[in-house]
């Protein structure tokens, strides 16, 4: 099992990269980045990363091998690649800005993926996420099952996390579905949160539940605005437990962005549902039951993520 992690120089796909070695269910994971010049010097983040990740193999007790550099063909036959590259948000950059220079990342880096290994599976991680891996998507060739994004692990361990301490129980015992898109029109579905099989409706007044999940909703910005940049601990670890379910064809049912054919009544568009996932990739869609409430949320966040995509439309028509 060989997988790469595209950005592995910084904080979120260095991460992905360390969680998956301490899982230890990959013989090798590959770290490219690009590399970083400062006046005469230059400097290879991914490589120095993923020396100092594998020295740590006999404290963690790993045997995953990691390798960094900057050059494709080190990626050669990768039974998974995980993209985390792009920008994040710097003052004065519009929304436009970010989506036409992430989106050309992550078609270049596709395209250099799948010329390498042209029967991976791709994990998007790059924002605006829904977006990215439909361009991934497009820019690949590759059937939709084997191209997905990591948003839904995120947001629900978030979600269950908040719940867990309000609570006072294991995060192990909370079990949650969150459906939509990465942003602030998700849909956490009180409906489907259970702890340990007891419906958390049982277990939390109303207006508690309501705060949580705005919380958890709005959770990435929290974070930014504690840190002065997006996450990275949790974003990594959850996209590596995405590669692992693959790798060890698991069949575990993780909400992930998805290509939609028609299911939940949503058509060419990817956005956060359940799936099976496992060695094809996404094996199964799982179309649950919506109230008509919970449809309409459904359908304001797709709507959201339609609106990026025809503004990534207008702006490369324009460029
Ligand atoms: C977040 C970013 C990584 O939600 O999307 O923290």
């Amino acid at each position: 099992m060989k997988i790469t992690v595209v950005g592995a120089g910084g904080n979120v796909g260095a991460t992905v990269a360390l969680s998956i070695a301490q899982r230890d269910f990959a013989k090798q994971v590959v770290c490219i980045d690009l590399e970083r010049k400062d006046g005469e010097k230059t400097f290879y983040p991914s490589k120095g990363r993923a020396l100092d990740q594998w020295q740590t193999s006999p404290i963690h007790l790993f045997d995953t091998h990691l390798v960094g550099g900057t050059d494709y063909e080190m990626t050669k036959d990768s039974d998974i690649c995980v993209i985390t590259a792009g920008v994040p948000r710097r003052p004065g950059m519009s929304r436009d800005d970010l989506l036409s220079i992430n989106a050309n990342v992550v078609k270049s880096v596709t395209k250099q993926l799948v010329e390498q290994s042209p029967n991976t599976i791709i994990i998007v991680v790059s924002n605006p996420l829904d977006i990215m891996t439909y361009v991934a998507y497009k820019a690949s060739g590759l059937p939709a099952n084997k191209v997905m994004g990591m948003a839904g692990i995120l947001d629900t361990a978030r979600y269950r996390a908040f719940l867990a301490e309000e609570l006072e129980v294991s995060p192990k015992d909370i079990q949650a579905l969150i459906l939509g898109g990465h942003g602030d029109t998700m849909v956490p579905l009180p409906r489907y949160t259970t702890v340990s099989g007891i419906p958390v409706t049982q277990l939390i007044k109303k207006d508690k539940l309501d705060a949580i999940i705005q919380r958890a909703k709005v959770g990435g910005g929290e974070l930014v605005g504690l840190m002065g940049t997006s996450a990275w601990y949790a974003p990594g670890a959850a996209a590596a437990q995405m590669a692992e379910a693959i790798a060890l064809d698991q069949n575990r049912i993780f909400p992930c962005a998805s290509y939609l054919t028609g299911q939940f009544g949503l058509d060419d568009i990817y956005v956060g549902v359940p799936v099976k996932l496992g060695k094809e990739g996404i094996k199964e869609i799982i179309e649950i039951e919506l109230t008509p409430e919970e449809k309409a949320l459904l359908d304001n966040s797709a709507n959201a993520v339609r609106t990026g995509l025809n503004d990534l439309e207008r702006i490369m028509s324009e460029a």
